[in-house]
């Protein structure tokens, strides 16, 4: 058991894929996509991730869902080692640890409704709640992404990019979760609705004190909401410090390239005007 403050503890988690031989003479190949990482993320914290594509962000989050299988180290969640639960004891944490996947928008059925895809969540979570509780907690969850509930009958595809993400936020928030794992929800969208999901974010975790563990390859973005950030490269974790630090004096010479290779150069406690 670890103190049971923290939500997440990572400790020492190393993920390889296996690339297998397609022909006789390829040499079967094992790829280190997450190479011994600890972190820890503290109920109702903050934490950013940043990182090149092929860092091995999007693996990490994964892995943490019990996505795909971990190589070695140690997993807590809430204070109990889940690393080796099998995914019916698991079942349980999956309710207090939501991910937002990259490609969130291939996650929303295209043949449901706004109403049917948050009502799936609750029916499979909350069986015994009746009709009218359900209708009025699917009201609250668009309310709390700040969706109007004249859109509860329209399909993903007759959505904007940015109400689709808040789509794909509210169905994660619809089993109460502690904490939220974005995976670089805002590349895809226009710089409002950037600013709109990046407020929202901030509202869901200093409001309800949901924990978030933010991956972004745009510091300026992360810097915006959370607090502390930590750099990945190669499946490493190269710097951990305030965003302040990261942004104006870091030790690392990749996260100041990192840093230089934004436009919009953050001042370390937020997005530049
Ligand atoms: N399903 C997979 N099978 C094999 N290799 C993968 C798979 N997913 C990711 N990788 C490899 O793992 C490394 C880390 O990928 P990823 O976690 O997606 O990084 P990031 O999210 O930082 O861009 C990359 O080299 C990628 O090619
Ligand atoms: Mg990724």
């Amino acid at each position: 058991m670890v103190e049971a403050e923290n939500i997440l503890k990572l400790d020492s988690l190393v993920v390889d894929y296996i690339h297998r031989r397609r022909a006789p003479w390829w040499k079967r190949r094992t790829l280190v996509a997450v190479n011994g990482v600890s972190l820890s993320l503290a109920k109702g914290e903050a934490l950013g991730i940043v990182g090149e594509s092929g860092g091995g962000k999007s693996t990490l989050l994964k892995a943490i869902c019990k996505f795909v299988p971990i190589r070695s180290g140690h997993i807590f969640i809430d204070g109990v080692d889940v690393t080796h639960f099998s995914q019916k004891e698991f079942s349980p944490f999956r309710k207090k640890i939501q991910m937002i996947p990259q490609d969130f928008c291939s996650t929303l059925d295209p043949r449901m409704s706004v109403e049917k895809i948050l009502a799936e969540p609750l029916d499979i979570h909350f069986p015994h709640l009746t009709a009218r509780e359900k209708f009025l907690r699917i009201g609250e969850l668009l309310d709390s992404v700040e969706m109007d509930d004249s859109l509860l009958h329209r399909l993903p595809r007759e959505l904007s990019g940015g109400q689709r993400q808040r789509l794909s936020i509210a169905r994660g928030l619809a089993v109460n979760p502690e904490l939220l794992m974005c995976d670089e929800i805002i590349s895809a969208c226009d710089l409002f609705s950037q600013k709109q999901i990046l407020s929202l974010l901030t509202s869901l975790n200093r409001k309800k004190q949901i924990a978030l563990l933010f991956v972004s390859h745009n510091i300026a973005a992360v810097s915006h909401i959370c607090r502390d950030i930590i750099v990945m490269r190669d499946g490493k974790l190269l710097e951990w410090g305030t965003a302040s630090e990261i942004c104006t004096a870091s030790k690392h010479p990749y996260t100041k390239l990192l840093v230089n290779a934004i436009p919009h150069i953050c001042n370390g406690d937020g997005l530049a005007p």
